[in-house]
């Protein structure tokens, strides 16, 4: 039977910002109390406005930096309380697929040795790691004569694929993919979306998918969580969260989509106005209070909790506290 296979409990983390001088000026609450769980097999997609922590998060889940605080489970191991050998082994069952395929991938190596790198550092002989090599740039459908090109030869989409197999050759078996396809024509984005799916399927895999484009979110999801400054707002199973939305961030998101494929027909079609504030210095309660069409005084003396509106879905929204909800209009 399927299980969770990833969790975050509470996860919290800040940066400090210095100012002249190395001074401090306070610091970026960039993920605030997050949790949410992975089904094996199965996507969670997080969507939610450039700055609002995706990729702090996904640095979180991979341990790549360390949280102020919660928890991160792995098969219901919490992964922060592992080192050596024993972390090393998780390390590998969580890869991750970022924007920028040229960050990953060494311009000075073959593409079969760009995939094979990552197992001869882990050990393998360099014969059994360029046999596996040529097995996962055909899984992710590059012809065999690319084996011996090098990346500048390749477009945006195919070295997208080199990073997608080099992620593939250890085995993972939950794929973090941070705003994957923002960088390729929406064409190329298409294909490389499908080439997950199919990869998804073909490697039973679970994935976390990061992108700030809530198409791509809703094509590729089972799971939706909705972030903002730091906070999650809302999630749900994607049909929930697309076609019945509620919180007003979530709203005010959707109606912000030029897309007439998204489920919009049911909302004041009022898309999200005022500036993003300062993540340094976020609004006290909710912090999409200064933003929201809906916001009372209640909003600003504490962070609403986790209110779960039907099986699934939960809103951190006062609007949904039963003695308020009955006297507004929604
Ligand atoms: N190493 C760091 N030092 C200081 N601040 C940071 C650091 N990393 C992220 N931040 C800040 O934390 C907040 C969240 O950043 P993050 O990169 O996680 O957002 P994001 O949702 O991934 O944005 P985008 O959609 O632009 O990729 C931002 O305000 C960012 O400036
Ligand atoms: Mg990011």
């Amino acid at each position: 039977m399927l299980g969770v296979i990833l969790e975050a409990v509470d996860l919290k983390k800040s940066f400090p910002v210095k100012g002249w001088f190395g001074k401090s000026k306070g610091a970026v609450s960039a993920v605030h109390d997050v949790s949410f769980s992975l089904e094996e097999q199965s996507t969670i997609g997080i969507v939610g406005e450039s700055g609002c922590g995706k990729s702090t998060l996904a640095r979180l889940l991979m341990r790549l930096i360390e949280p102020d605080h919660g928890e991160v489970r792995y098969r219901g191991e919490n992964i922060l309380a592992l080192s050596g050998g024993k972390l090393q082994n998780i390390r590998k069952k969580i890869q991750m697929v970022f924007q920028n395929p040229y960050s990953s991938i060494n311009p000075k190596l073959t593409i079969l040795d760009n995939v094979a790198f990552s197992l001869w550092e882990n050990g393998a002989s360099k014969q059994e790691a360029r046999r596996k090599a040529h097995y996962y740039l055909e899984a992710v459908g590059l012809p065999r004569s690319y084996a011996t090109r090098y990346p500048t030869s390749l477009s945006g989409g195919q070295r997208q694929r080199v990073a997608i197999a080099r992620a593939l050759i250890l085995e993972p078996e939950i794929i973090i993919a941070d705003e994957a396809v923002s960088a390729l024509d929406k064409s190329v984005q298409a294909q490389v979306l499908n080439l997950f799916q199919e990869l998804k399927s073909e490697f039973s895999l679970s994935l976390v998918f990061i992108s700030h484009d809530l198409n791509v979110v809703e094509y590729m999801s089972d799971e939706v969580m909705v972030m903002y400054l730091g906070k999650v707002v809302e999630k749900g199973s994607a049909a929930q969260i697309y076609e019945q939305p509620n919180h007003p961030y979530t709203k005010g998101l959707l109606n912000s989509v030029p897309s007439m494929e998204v489920g919009v027909s049911t909302l004041n079609n009022s898309p999200i106005t005022g500036e993003l504030p300062s993540p340094m210095n976020p609004p006290s309660g909710c912090r999409f209070r200064t933003r929201c069409p809906h916001a009372r005084d209640q909003c600003e003396s504490s962070y609403p909790p986790e209110i779960e509106v039907r099986t699934g879905q939960k809103v951190s929204c006062i609007l949904y506290e039963n003695d308020v909800r009955e006297k507004i209009l929604l």
